[in-house]
């Protein structure tokens, strides 16, 4: 499961599509956390899909993550300033690969 401490756990690598990324990063076997308040472990993801289809606000989009080992596409919290805190795709994940900090 994400480390709901990644924030202390890891350091912030870089930034895609306006939000962080929390390292180690390694491409294309190693991708990291995507976003803080909607954090995506792309390590764990396995793009199952529920958390797209769940999320009533549309926080997610699909990335191509070619060669990963795990899946060759993500759920990237994209829109992480939308979410409504329903905690809907926390529960749904299989492989509890989202932590949402609703504080
Ligand atoms: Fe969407 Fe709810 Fe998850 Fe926020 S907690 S990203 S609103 S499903
Ligand atoms: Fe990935 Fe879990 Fe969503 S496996 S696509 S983060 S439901
Ligand atoms: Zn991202």
């Amino acid at each position: 499961a994400i480390d709901p401490q990644f924030h202390e756990n890891r350091e912030q690598v870089d930034e895609h599509k306006g939000h962080a990324v929390w390292g180690p990063v390694d491409e294309p076997d190693e991708l990291g956390i995507h976003g803080t308040h909607v954090a995506v472990d792309f390590d764990l993801c396995i793009a199952d899909g529920a958390c797209l289809e769940d999320c009533p606000v549309d926080v997610f989009e699909w990335v191509e993550t070619p060669g990963h080992p795990e899946s060759e596409e993500k759920a990237d919290p994209a829109n992480e300033a939308q979410c409504i805190d329903c905690m809907l795709c926390v529960d749904v994940c299989p492989v509890d690969a989202i932590d949402v900090d609703a504080g």
